[in-house]
């Protein structure tokens, strides 16, 4: 067993999954833990965190927790405490590293089988900026002097090993895991599906259940477990918020049939947001209307399925341990009403938008429902900076439908930004005075890092030119070319 230890990272959980992927059993634990509990493990390691190791209160764990005779690894937080604890000194760099830089590895049993430069993911500001004694330096990148550290069996990295977007991360926590841990490998288990079905079967008991349905993978996967768990029992209710794209509500309720409530929610949703401009008091309107809408329409059901996937918990600070920052307040965890009378199942909580797909084609999912672009539940009020408006939401879903017709090539989303930044232009030799649409388009695996694509220069043409000369009120199109982190997907 390999304990992974909180320390509040984004992307801590993901370090677990990793290290089931690769074939060991490990755990998340948090940082206060008595490490006595520690020292029979094969392997520990240290998440990375938004805090700065040499604040007061920062997290911390006890130092005797590298006298237990059991490996170690740090992964970014995790590396300044350990070059802290160990008496190092951490400070800030001179310049702080978001996003995928190259670095310089040196030879050493971590970095086994990785070529010596390597492009990886940073997001930090501070760094160890001296080595604690007897440790030795294993790389570094251009702003960074010790990228890698080592002594004995403690080792730590700057930088995430367990983002797709470090491509020898996966060698290197296998390196970490089997060659310095000497980890016993575990079968994998294929019993989680049987598993959740049987726990949701005990959970409901007779009780109904109602299921929100956005027409996502996330949710269309949720519902069909719940229903081999309960069958019959569940009612699928899909509401049409008016943030939805061109064509999407009517595409939804061909493909689910007459089984699926729809609630027409248009005019409750614009009403709520009317003059919020703010993207977080837009995320908790929105989610409070949606379990509004849903406890109305619960008809003596006392439970309420939603799809929500670990990336969403995460962000929006909801994991079992508080240390993690709150990034944004996804509608369908942070956003919920304090006080509900429906009960939540969300059988896919620990998952990550790959794992759903795999799931989905298990139970004989549509193609095109697992296929689907990832769609965030608050619609387009989170693809609109500020106010949303009738006139906007028409703008942006003609500049989106354009897009959609263009582009040819499968990416993870690719979509629309309405900005609403007026900029000066010239159409028909007279002055404009008009907004603005932002394009994006990402690769991602599982929604914790993301690139840019780059598209073709010709389709972004064609698209900018469709644009501004076919919705109204927009004269310049923009392409955002910001890598996640440090940007998010979304702009709200
Ligand atoms: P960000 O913008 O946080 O997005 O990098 C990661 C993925 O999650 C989607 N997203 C949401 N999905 N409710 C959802 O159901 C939300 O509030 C929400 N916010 C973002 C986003 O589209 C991307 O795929």
């Amino acid at each position: 067993m390999i304990a992974v230890v909180d320390f509040g990272g984004q992307t801590c959980h993901l370090i677990n999954r990793r290290i089931g992927e690769l074939g060991a059993d490990s755990l998340v634990v948090g940082y206060k833990t008595n490490i006595e509990k520690l020292k029979n493990l094969e392997g520990i390691i240290f998440s990375g965190g938004p805090s700065f190791v040499n604040l007061p209160d920062s997290p911390t764990i006890d130092k005797a927790v590298f006298n237990l005779g059991v490996p170690v690894l740090g992964i970014c937080y995790g590396m300044q405490l350990m070059g802290k604890l160990l008496g190092g000194k951490v400070g800030r760099g001179k310049v702080k590293e978001f996003g995928i830089v190259p670095v310089n590895l040196k030879k050493s049993v971590l970095f086994e089988g990785c070529a010596g430069r390597q492009k990886v993911l940073m997001s930090h500001g501070d760094q160890v900026i001296k080595l604690p004694s007897g440790f030795i330096n294993l790389g570094s990148s251009k702003d960074v002097l010790n990228a890698a550290m080592s002594k004995d069996n403690l080792l730590a990295i700057q930088f995430h090993p367990e983002v797709v977007h470090t491509l020898a991360g996966k060698k290197i926590l296998e390196n970490f895991i089997f060659k310095i841990c000497h980890a016993r490998r575990v079968k994998n288990k294929d019993l989680w599906l049987k598993n959740k079905v049987q726990l949701i079967k005990e959970r409901v008991g007779k009780d109904k259940v109602i299921c929100g349905l956005s027409g996502g993978v996330d949710s269309a996967t949720a519902a069909a477990i719940v229903y081999k768990a309960v069958g019959k029992q569940i009612q699928c209710v899909y509401v049409d918020t008016g943030l939805m794209r061109e064509g999407e509500t009517e595409e939804i309720k061909k493909y689910f049939g007459k089984s699926l409530i729809v609630v027409q929610a248009q005019k409750l949703f614009l009403a709520a947001l009317k003059g919020v401009v703010d993207p977080e008091k837009k995320r908790k309107i929105i989610g409070r209307v949606f379990i509004d809408i849903f406890e109305k329409k619960a008809a003596g059901a006392k439970f309420l399925v939603q799809g929500t996937i670990y990336p969403d918990v995460i962000e929006s600070a909801g994991s079992s341990n508080k240390t993690a920052s709150k990034i944004k307040t996804h509608h369908n965890v942070a956003g919920l009403p304090e006080k509900m009378n429906l009960k939540l199942i969300e059988p896919l909580r620990e998952l990550y938008k790959d794992e759903v797909r795999v799931l989905a084609k298990k139970l004989d999912l549509a193609k095109n429902i697992i296929e689907r672009q990832p769609f965030p539940g608050p619609g387009l009020a989170i693809r609109i900076r500020g106010e949303v408006t009738r006139e906007r939401l028409t703008r942006l879903r003609q500049a989106d439908k354009i897009l959609q017709e263009e582009i040819k090539q499968p990416t993870w989303q690719t979509f629309c930004i309405y900005v609403p930044l007026k900029t000066t232009g010239v159409k028909g030799d007279g002055r404009s005075f008009d907004e603005m649409i932002a394009i994006r388009s990402l690769t991602s695996v599982d929604a914790m890092t993301a690139d840019w694509t780059r598209l073709p220069y010709a389709l972004l043409a064609k698209v900018s030119s469709r644009i501004v000369n076919e919705v109204p009120g927009i004269n310049r199109v923009v392409y955002d070319i910001t890598t996640k982190p440090p940007a998010t997907m979304e702009w709200e």
